[in-house]
């Protein structure tokens, strides 16, 4: 059941080699090497439609455990950039690596997400006929017993897990009810949990805030910052006051290129910024 990974070559993602980069490090299977600190690199990515470039150059390196939000206008290039990180598209040209030894440019997009990278899209697609608790069962269960499912016993250490999630994601008076009948905003946190059933390293959220309310919506900032050092998470929003709740760094990206990155005061002050995103 072992997934082949492809291991970049032992200089170490960007680094001059030398050092211990590359060497060293006894990683067990399926371990990400974060010994940089670094879950994730892009390096001079680029991504072209038709002679179009979405991605132009792209470089971007998000630290362990960091909390990073990703700005920009429509049509910068996010979507895109999180597209290429889950092998949905390839680059045209550039490295992107998991960690400091895994090269995603060569992995199906399954590989990738059974490597730790988990995304969510802007849909909740969670079973609504089964109830928040079941849903959580089977994510847990994961893709193998998926199947043959519910009727699989779930042992003590999954219901205790099944009941950490459900504390996390703020569900717990909702754990019998059908996913169906949750209200939008639940629906989102209620898959935020199954992905993080997975356990994913990573986590990348597209827009996770559209359609909410605001106390859904400042609910889900809530989860994500008490996240924040146990799970490296790249959020993509357009709502600033959103990305007020949770910003550490920011980064602003325009036409396929960080434009720039700082906290969000310095990013709201920078020229360039004003200029093409923010106004004023
Ligand atoms: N599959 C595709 N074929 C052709 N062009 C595409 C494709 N995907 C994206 N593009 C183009 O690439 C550019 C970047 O798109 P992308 O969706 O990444 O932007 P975005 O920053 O996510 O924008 P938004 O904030 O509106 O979601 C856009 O001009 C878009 O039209
Ligand atoms: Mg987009």
């Amino acid at each position: 059941m072992s997934t082949a990974i492809p291991r970049l070559a032992a200089s170490g993602a960007g680094s001059s080699g030398g050092g211990e980069s590359g060497y060293g490090h006894l990683l067990r299977e399926g371990e990400i090497d974060v010994s940089h600190r670094v879950i994730l690199y892009l390096e001079d990515v680029s991504v072209s439609f038709d002679g179009f470039r979405a991605l132009d150059a792209l470089s971007l390196a998000i630290d362990d455990g960091e909390l990073r939000c990703v700005i920009g206008p429509n049509g910068a290039g996010k979507t895109t950039m999180m597209d290429v990180i889950t092998g949905k598209t390839r680059p045209d040209a550039g490295r992107v690596s998991f960690g400091q030894s895994i090269d995603l440019t060569r992995m199906r997009e399954s590989a990738i997400a059974q490597a730790g990278i988990g995304r969510k899209f802007q849909k909740p697609t969670v079973f609504e006929q089964h109830t928040v608790w079941e849903n959580l069962e089977l994510a847990l269960k994961g893709e193998r017993r998926w199947w043959r499912g519910l009727a699989w016993r779930t042992t003590l250490d999954e219901a205790r897990r099944i009941d950490e999630l459900l504390a996390t994601i703020r569900l717990e008076d909702e754990a019998r009810r059908p996913a169906g009948l949750l209200a939008h905003g639940q629906k989102q946190r209620l898959e935020i949990g199954i992905l993080l059933a997975q356990e994913p390293r990573l986590l990348l959220l597209d827009e996770p805030v559209a359609g909410m309310t605001d106390e859904e919506s400042e609910r889900l900032a809530d989860l994500l910052v008490a996240l924040e050092g146990r799970q490296s998470i790249v959020v993509v929003e357009h709502d600033m006051a959103f990305v007020r709740r949770i910003a550490r760094r920011v980064t602003v990206l325009h036409e396929g290129r960080v434009l720039a990155e700082g906290t969000l005061d310095e990013v709201k002050a920078d020229d360039a910024v004003v200029e093409v995103y923010l106004g004023r």
